[in-house]
């Protein structure tokens, strides 16, 4: 029987638990011993794993988070400590290791890669920062999240005739600011991939007062400006009442919304298929739609863009 391996690794993400699921029911109906590993590769350097049986993953499908736990891990990028793993991997007999995670995640299984072990990444992030796919999972539980806050926090901004800088995560990755500044109907979006000058976000701001608006909410991914920092720069030169509000971990958990459940399910069964298909070093992807897979190569030396017409949108549609 053959032995393979499920790990998560880096930011957890809503709709983990559904790729696990996947995974070890798919791996089990074709044969296979499925191990999963806890606390990603920090854990296979510690031996922490243990068989999957397809009851263990019953009743999660719907939970956020991830039952194997998650850990970033820059001491996986020595060697010796990849050698550690490599000899937990051989102890058991697995050749294979499903990579549920990002960008960082995906450069560890290129490592697991370089002493012979296969592996098969699953692009799960809030960030959806990967690139060529058009989806990782948990962007969409986390989008809808920071949506939640967003309408709540026009509630009160209404009230009190106040302007909000909002901050939401993503340090390189302007993704969910820029679909949640589209979906709240924010005046701006502040994204790390094209800075905007604060002069331009503060007239927008005046601009929307002189035409009779009573508040605004600006939204800022962490990375292109903290919500203090732009806060004072807003109020300092408007004279207005401006307030902050970190979103914070809350945008990283939470039950899956059914898009992510949906895409981690595929994902996870996909893989299987792709381990019964010899196929390894790849990442799996969606391109219009469809799952389709890439080579690590290419996904981890590639960049993603930003739709940023969608930035000229939010400003248009917010006068
Ligand atoms: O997982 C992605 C992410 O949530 C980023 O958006 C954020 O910048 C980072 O992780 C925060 O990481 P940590 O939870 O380790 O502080």
């Amino acid at each position: 029987m053959k032995n393979i391996a499920v790990l998560t690794s880096g930011g957890d993400a809503p709709g983990m638990n559904a790729a696990i699921r996947a995974v070890v029911r798919k791996g089990n109906k074709e044969g296979f011993n499925v191990y999963g590993i806890s606390h990603g590769f920090l854990g296979l350097t510690k031996g922490d794993l243990k068989k999957l049986e397809v009851r263990d993953v019953g009743d999660i499908i719907h939970r956020g988070g991830t039952i194997l736990y998650s850990a970033r891990c820059e001491e996986f990028k020595e060697v010796h400590v990849q050698q550690k793993a490599v000899a937990t991997l051989r102890e058991y007999n697995i050749d294979t290791v499903i990579v549920i995670g990002g960008d960082g995640s995906f450069r560890g299984a290129q490592a697991l890669e370089r002493h012979g072990i296969k592996t098969i990444g699953i692009p799960a992030t809030i960030d959806n920062d990967i690139p060529f796919t058009e989806y990782t999972i948990g962007f969409d539980t986390s989008l809808n999240t920071i949506l939640e806050a967003l309408d709540r926090i026009r509630d009160t901004a209404t009230s009190h005739e106040r302007t909000f800088i909002v901050e939401v995560m993503g340090r390189e990755s302007g993704q969910l600011a820029l679909y949640s500044g589209l979906a709240s109907g924010a005046e701006v979006s502040l994204v790390p991939e094209a800075i905007e000058e604060m002069s331009t976000v503060i007239h927008k701001i005046d601009e929307s007062i002189r035409l009779g608006k009573k508040h605004s909410i600006v939204i800022v991914a962490e990375g292109a400006i903290s919500a203090a920092e732009c806060s004072k720069i807003i109020s300092d030169a408007l004279h207005i009442e401006v307030r902050t509000s970190v979103l914070g971990h809350i945008q990283r958990g939470g039950k899956p919304t059914a898009r992510d459940r949906i895409y981690a399910s595929r994902f996870g069964s996909t893989a299987v298929d792709l381990i019964l298909e010899e196929k390894h070093d790849v990442a799996l992807i969606v391109n219009e739609g469809k799952i389709k897979m890439k080579d690590f190569d290419e996904v981890i030396t590639g960049k993603k863009n930003l739709d940023t017409s969608i930035l000229k949108m939010i400003d248009e549609l917010s006068i």
